[in-house]
């Protein structure tokens, strides 16, 4: 073998009797760049906006763009004449093609539970006989980019994929990214691929038509990641958390931007898009809350779920006096005020031997991450640390907490 400079010979010893399993190791090392666009506009399918036809000629391949486009249902059903429109702006423009008419996926979680619907995707992928220069668009909530940014990036070992995003969570967190997922074995995104999409087109308006619940639900990741990252973002949103929840969209636009921003500056400065250490910032309040979503048997929106266990994780926090009194007042006032929950009658659930049955959760975010149990906490405003171990008698004082001061308050769930 040509050896290469970083080779070496590996010996077991010296020994002639470990001569034989003397080896020899050729170090491979290469870097993969990666970009994407993250763009932010209105009315993606109206027949005057450029946007979506320059992205897909981001390369200038002067070629015909074959594209497949998945339509998240609930998405389909708010605005009836949206399949109409995508197919139209693919006619009205030589340079693109839809490889079959626009499909609609079950929106929501279940899209993303088990892999009915990712064989779907793959069948018409194969059936319709998209390459890996294709383009697949997937258009809906965060469990629809999951699922279908999922399906595609195992296709061929990975197709082209242009999000568009519709809910607030979505297009401030989980359309951003570079995971995909879905839900198998009772555990959420047990199976799934860290694959960066060709692009994220933020629409502002398909905000419209979402519901109460899911236009608040995406204000709790925008909590998270200014709780442990950026003092100012919070300051922004507790002063507008009463008019965030109300609705106020231009505030809301604000928002999504300073969000999704703050996602794409972790993954690219952090070291570790693809999370191979244990850390995992990003997921502040999440261990309890995957816990959550499946014990309510999805009920609880990832959102909501999201928001009860900021509020846990952040008396935790106080506990280790690693926030103040006031600190964490502060945090869990700017959230009820934008009308999310900080308790839910199921964080009382026990399991065998009376343990809190969220704290299961724990041994399942260190399995998810790999590695040793690593939790973010804030430790003032705007920063964090990370703790290794969690004093599981903390979380049941934290869940009393919550109980009472929800008794008789509107945040009570
Ligand atoms: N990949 C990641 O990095 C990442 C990050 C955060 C969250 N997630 C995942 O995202 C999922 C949650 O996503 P979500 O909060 O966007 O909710 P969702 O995808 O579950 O959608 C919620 C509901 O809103 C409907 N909907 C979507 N857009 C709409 C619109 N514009 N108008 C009307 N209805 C609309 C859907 O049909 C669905 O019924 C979870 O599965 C979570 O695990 C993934
Ligand atoms: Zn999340």
């Amino acid at each position: 073998m040509k050896k290469n400079p970083g080779h070496m010979d590996v010996s077991a010893g010296n020994s002639n009797n470990t001569k034989q399993f003397q080896s020899e190791e050729y170090k491979q090392e290469f870097m993969v760049r990666h970009n994407y666009p993250v763009c932010f506009t209105r009315d993606l399918f109206s027949p005057r906006n450029p946007l979506l036809a320059s992205i897909l000629d981001r390369f200038k391949e002067g070629r015909k763009y074959r594209a497949a486009v998945f339509v998240d249902s609930g998405v389909a059903k708010a605005h009836p004449s949206l399949m109409s429109r995508i197919e139209k702006y693919f006619k009205a423009r030589k340079e693109m093609e839809l490889a079959f008419a626009p499909v609609t996926v079950p929106g929501g979680e279940k899209a993303k539970r088990g892999w009915k619907h990712v064989k779907e995707i793959m069948r018409l992928l194969n059936d319709h006989h998209l390459c890996r220069h294709s383009y697949v668009a997937a258009i809906g909530g965060g469990a629809v980019l999951d699922m279908v940014g999922f399906a595609s990036s195992i296709v061929h070992r990975g197709l082209r994929v242009v999000r568009v995003p519709t809910t607030v969570l979505a297009q401030n967190d989980a359309g951003v990214g570079v995971k995909n997922g879905i839900d198998d074995y009772g555990a959420k995104n047990f199976a799934g691929t860290f694959s960066p999409p060709f692009a994220v087109l933020n629409d502002f308006n398909f905000l419209h038509t979402l519901s109460g619940k899911e236009w608040k639900g995406g204000i709790a990741e925008a909590f998270k990641v200014a709780i442990i990252k950026d003092r100012e973002f919070l300051e922004f949103l507790c002063e507008n958390a009463v008019a965030l929840g109300k609705r106020d969209l231009p505030l809301m636009e604000k928002m999504i931007r300073r969000c999704a921003i703050l996602h794409l500056e972790h993954i690219r400065n952090s070291g570790d898009p693809f999370e191979s250490g244990s850390a995992r910032p990003l997921d502040f309040g999440h261990w309890s809350a995957h816990r959550m979503e499946v014990a309510s048997n999805y009920r609880i929106g990832h959102g909501q779920a999201v928001a009860v266990g900021i509020a846990l994780d952040s008396f935790y926090a106080m506990r280790l006096g690693l926030l103040s009194r006031q600190e964490f007042q502060m945090i869990i006032e700017a959230l009820a005020a934008s009308g999310l929950p900080l308790w839910y009658g199921l964080l009382e659930k026990r399991g065998e031997g009376g343990r809190l049955d969220i704290l299961e959760g724990l041994g399942q975010f260190q399995e998810h991450l790999g590695g040793g149990l690593s939790i973010t906490l804030p430790q003032g405003l705007g920063k964090k640390c990370d703790v290794h171990r969690i004093e599981e008698g903390i979380v049941e004082e934290a869940v009393r907490y919550f109980k009472d001061l929800g008794q008789g308050q509107p945040f009570s769930h």
